[in-house]
């Protein structure tokens, strides 16, 4: 038996809770095989599509997938309209494969720019997964962790105004309802595709502990495989907190 069938039939008791993926290099991979870029992005819907079904199968709580950041509305015309084209035809194409698999379905991220019938679609398939119990999805479309903290403190403000919440109130813990991502765990675990070695504003509050691993793999080339052995990377990686190592080993015990 492969060690990756071995850990379908055993999913792992330290594995993340909450996985994040950048996946980047859809563009370098078309490159290479002298394609247009939208080439790489439709190779790319195949890879997540991959990557969810193994996170179902080692029943992985939530896993969120990068697919469109606000910096990326700079793009050329052309292939934003392209990608939004994708991502209309991948909601579709996918819908039933999400319910199958019991799958919670989220999107995050500015929708105002987006197509009025992609925001229909992405609204239509939260609402009917909304009572599924398996994995939680979330897709980042339109989405920048600083423009996420922006709107957060915005509203924070509002509240603040009405008198919802006492500046004193104010804590870590209070400042998450405003932000997005509020009912799943912060990020244990960032994967970025394609050799960069950066965060381009993905999920910067929630990854403030979070182990982050970064593979030379262009995004559609990223097997299973390696994904299931950063998972068994991280399950080996001590996570303090700030703490000493000495004191946990205490907690523990
Ligand atoms: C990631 O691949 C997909 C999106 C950002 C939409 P890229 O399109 O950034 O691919 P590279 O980085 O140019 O290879
Ligand atoms: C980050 O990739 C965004 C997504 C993968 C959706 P980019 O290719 O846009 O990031 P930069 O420009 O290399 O930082
Ligand atoms: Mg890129």
């Amino acid at each position: 038996m492969s060690s990756s069938q071995e850990s379908y039939l055993n999913p792992n008791p330290n594995q993340p809770r909450h996985v994040g993926i950048i996946m980047d290099g859809n563009g370098r991979w078309a490159k290479l095989r002298g394609k247009r870029r939208i080439f790489g992005h439709e190779a790319g819907v195949l890879k997540a599509r991959e990557l969810v079904e193994t996170a179902v199968k080692i029943e992985l709580e939530a896993l969120t997938l990068y697919a469109f950041s606000s910096e990326n509305w700079s793009r050329p015309k052309k292939e934003v309209s392209g990608l939004m084209r994708l991502f209309e035809k991948t909601i579709e194409k996918y819908t039933s494969l999400l319910i199958n698999n019991n799958v919670r379905f989220k999107a995050v991220g500015d929708p105002s720019k987006l197509p009025r019938i992609l925001k229909r679609k992405l609204e239509q398939m939260e609402s009917i997964t909304s009572q599924n119990t398996g994995l939680i999805l979330t897709l980042a479309i339109a989405y920048g962790g600083q423009q996420e903290i922006v709107s957060g403190i915005k509203r924070l403000i509002e509240d603040h105004e009405s008198q919802i919440i006492d500046a004193n109130e104010i804590t870590v813990e209070s400042f998450k309802k405003y932000l997005l991502f509020q009912d799943l765990p912060d990020l244990d675990l960032m994967i970025r595709t394609s050799g960069e070695t950066r965060i381009s504003n993905f999920m910067l509050w929630q990854s403030a502990y979070s182990e982050i691993h970064f593979t030379e793999t262009l995004w559609p080339n990223f097997e299973e495989q390696e994904f299931l052995e950063i998972l068994q990377t991280y399950s080996q990686s001590e996570r303090r907190f700030g703490n000493v190592e000495e004191d946990i080993e205490l907690k523990k015990a």
